[in-house]
């Protein structure tokens, strides 16, 4: 999704807003600009393309000056074009602004804007902003700002800078994140916090229609009043390093390589072998709470959905109480049934994905109590829910989600086993098995992280495989969506998730000679339905890669090749099982050539609708 970052100092500020840009390239982006200002006016240089792209062109016609902002682009209105890049300026060019979002009124507001004499150059709708700021000006930008997001309707995470005001550099957002850096002498803004984090730690996490006015010199947060807004500092804990590939090929490998660690993190503190309870202490929710809770939603998008569609089966499992997973863009729009006897839990690596948001909030509206799972300290999702739980995965920069998965699926398990000690339906047996086997997954996973040469060879023997199935019944089939999304967003190769006692009601037309089945067979209780499903895709010609528990050779009479998981509870299988469909997918995108961290048409973050 787009980029932002902001610079005012005593530097010059291209290069800090390209160094800025180029750490949130991993959020995807089809254009690139900046804005600086330079001897009475701003000046916009921006391009169509990679950042590299801006770069060479700023190397040819480099622009000085110590007040800029610079904006990764992902089009949603108006083609990826020069015209199109962001900043956007107002006509006479004294005002430029980067702007993440999408403003819903912006035909209504050109049209307006254009009876009273401005003309447009772009198909986009952060002009209109550019122009607005322009009309609403008299002498004071702070005001300008304000009186133009008066009459904005959509989402906004707006930097603006004016040649009238060089000493000023204004940054105000709406259901889009934007944070601010503390400086000495010098300040920032940015979308994300790895974009300035070589230059500061100390951040200013702004909420909704704050506006923050930073010079060389400090930061003041006011109201839309122009009131101002005492704000805590937040401090970040991780550093640089964590944010940049160290040493591997793409972040995507780092990442998944990190899994052990980042599980671990998530353990940390929660889940104590000497004592009986779980530690979840931003989770309140009481015994009495509980009781009246009727049904869970777990609501979320993309992989963190997947994740909630194994908190499903975790919840019903042990806590006894119906759960219903949804996808967050239908959830939104349907007009749930909900109360203050619902209880929806809502999933979110980035805590900002704009239909999470907008699912979230519609549940709260209805009375709903909230519980967060996010990753990201801060967050609009962990700002806003009732109870929340992190996953201290750390920073997550490839598109395409890994640890961010797996430690969702430890953070369901830890809230399944505290819902069931709270309504007392786990016995202390189960509870103490459950316990142990959580322990264990981290280096269970080191385990399959070893053997990834075997799978990286399958891949490239794969690689031109034109379609691929996902198949398994229960918990293997929550998985086998993750499988199939994997391979489907970084390799492009077609492929589906089925649930396997469902093949034969259709799909299974689809298998010919040697097309390549993923059968996960994990599940005890199950494992003979999934041989049998096994055999009628074999009858039909598949080349089946089956993936089951150690130990369990059986599948290999039926197989032609079995991919073995450590031996664990069948309720904890996923956080295994996902581990070789995440490298699959990872080395068939690297045999097949494709860009692993930057996934065509994807972002990292969707933070439009
Ligand atoms: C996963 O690989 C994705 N690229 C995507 O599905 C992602 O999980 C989804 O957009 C939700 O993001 P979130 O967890 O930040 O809300």
């Amino acid at each position: 999704m787009c980029g932002i970052v902001g610079y005012i100092g005593d530097k010059n500020a291209t290069p800090i807003l390209i160094e800025g840009l180029r750490r949130l390239e991993y959020r995807g982006y089809d254009s690139a600009g900046v804005a600086v200002y330079n001897s009475g006016e701003v000046q916009v240089e921006k391009y169509k393309g990679r950042l590299s792209i801006l770069e060479d062109k700023l190397k040819e016609k480099p622009i000085l000056g110590s007040l800029g902002i610079g904006h990764t682009r992902w089009a949603t209105h108006g083609e990826p074009s020069d015209v199109n890049s962001h900043p956007q300026t107002s006509m006479g060019g004294d005002v430029a602004i980067v702007h993440n979002g999408i403003i819903e009124n912006f035909m209504h507001l050109k049209e307006w804007l254009s009876e009273k004499g401005y003309v447009f150059k772009s198909d986009t709708d952060t002009e209109v902003v550019a122009h607005l700021v322009d009309y609403f000006y008299h002498g004071d930008l702070v005001q300008a700002v304000i009186e133009c997001v008066k009459k904005l309707e959509g989402s906004f995470a707006l930097g603006v800078v004016s040649c009238t005001e060089p000493d000023k550099l204004v940054a105000i957002r709406k259901d889009s994140p934007l944070i601010v850096g503390i400086g000495k002498g010098e300040n920032f803004i940015a979308s994300d916090i790895p974009a300035i984090l070589n230059h500061t730690k100390q951040i200013y996490l702004l909420n909704d229609m704050e506006i923050a006015v930073l010079s060389k010199e400090g930061v003041s947060i006011v109201d839309q009043a122009g009131k101002p807004v005492q704000k805590e500092i937040f401090e970040v804990t991780w550093d640089v390093a964590a944010a940049e590939k160290g040493g591997y090929p793409h972040f995507m490998l780092k990442e998944m390589f990190e899994q052990p660690t980042s599980l671990r993190q998530t353990l940390k503190s929660r889940l104590m072998s000497e004592s009986d309870d779980i530690v979840l202490d931003q989770i309140r929710i009481s015994r009495e709470d509980l009781e009246k809770v009727d049904k869970i939603n777990i609501v979320a998008c993309g992989t963190a959905f997947h994740a909630g569609v194994v908190g499903k089966y975790l919840i019903e499992k042990l806590a006894r109480i119906p759960v219903e997973a949804e996808i967050a863009s239908e959830f939104r729009y349907r007009d749930p049934i909900l109360s203050q006897n619902s209880l929806v839990i809502v999933i979110s690596q980035s805590g900002e994905t704009a239909d999470t948001l907008a699912a979230m909030r519609e549940a709260k509206r209805k009375g709903a109590r909230i519980i967060a799972i996010t990753n990201v300290v801060g967050s609009t999702v962990s700002r806003e829910a009732d109870d929340l739980l992190y996953t201290w995965a750390g920073p997550e920069i490839a598109v395409a989600s890994t640890k961010a998965y797996t430690t969702q699926l430890i953070a369901m398990s830890l809230i399944a086993l505290k819902l069931a000690r709270i309504k007392g339906s786990i016995d202390g047996e189960l509870y103490g098995q459950m316990k142990e086997a959580i322990y264990r997954l981290p280096e269970q996973v080191q385990q399959i992280l070893e053997e990834s040469e075997g799978i990286k060879e399958l891949a490239e023997k794969h690689k031109d495989a034109g379609n691929v199935f996902f198949i398994g019944r229960s918990l293997d089939y929550a998985v086998a969506m993750e499988g199939s999304l994997k391979l489907k967003e970084i390799s492009y190769v077609h492929s589906e998730a089925y649930a396997a006692g469902e093949l034969k009601h259709g799909t299974i037309a689809l298998i010919e000679d040697g097309t390549l089945v993923f059968a996960l067979a994990t599940q005890d209780r199950l494992f003979d339905k999934s041989v049998s499903n096994m055999k009628e895709v074999k009858a039909r010609g598949a080349y089946v890669i089956a993936l089951a528990k150690e130990g369990n050779r059986e599948v290999e009479k039926t197989a032609d090749r079995v991919i073995y998981i450590p031996d664990t509870l069948d309720l904890l299988t996923p956080v295994l099982t996902v581990v070789p469909l995440q490298l699959f997918a990872y080395y068939m995108a690297v045999a097949r050539g494709c860009d692993v961290d930057k996934p065509r048409n994807l972002a990292k973050s969707v933070t439009v609708e």
